[in-house]
């Protein structure tokens, strides 16, 4: 699958809850993990293949010389309680050689189902917070790019739009 790049409108549009469990449900997650692997990414939501379902997945096992496949899928998660605020450096897929520190919850817990229905809570912190909260953002239509500070904001448009014209 193509990822879509930043500005895309499909990027910024909201996607929709998962009403169905079938085949093209478990196809499009096996798509989107051979996408998100091959672009060596750590997670990747529907809306940036194009898709506009709520469906996040996410492997942040798969780094480094031992690496170990983590696969986790999240179809309509919500993000049920949250706590502190830390701030780190976050990429994504969709804005190519660009990152910059963002402010994320510190700790959160998620409700969500799996690719076959099966009920998921989970408490997550760090890295694997930063993530879920990355991905479920792109769900609603927001790009990390969209919240960083103002400045940081004005920088970022000016590298990108001359990253941009050199095509
Ligand atoms: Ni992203």
């Amino acid at each position: 699958m193509k990822i879509l790049i930043y500005p895309d409108e499909i990027l910024a549009a909201k996607a929709q809850p998962v009403t169905e469990l079938n085949d093209r449900l478990l196809k499009l997650v096996e798509d989107m993990f051979e996408t998100m692997y091959k672009a060596k990414g750590i997670g990747l939501a529907a809306n940036q293949v194009g898709v506009l379902q709520q469906v996040v997945i996410m492997d942040l096992g798969q780094r480094g010389e031992d690496a170990k496949p983590d696969p986790i899928v999240l179809i309509n998660p919500v993000i049920t309680a949250s706590e502190g605020e830390i701030c780190d450096v976050e990429g994504c897929l969709s804005v190519p050689d660009y990152s910059e520190k963002v402010k994320r919850a510190q700790r959160i817990q998620v409700m969500a189902y799996d690719q076959r229905g099966k009920e998921i809570r989970m408490e997550a912190e760090g890295l694997l917070a930063r993530c879920i909260q990355h991905e479920l953002d792109h769900l609603n239509g927001i790009c990390f790019v969209e919240r960083l500070s103002p400045l940081k904001r004005a920088f970022f448009r000016k590298k990108w739009s001359k990253m941009s014209d050199k095509g």
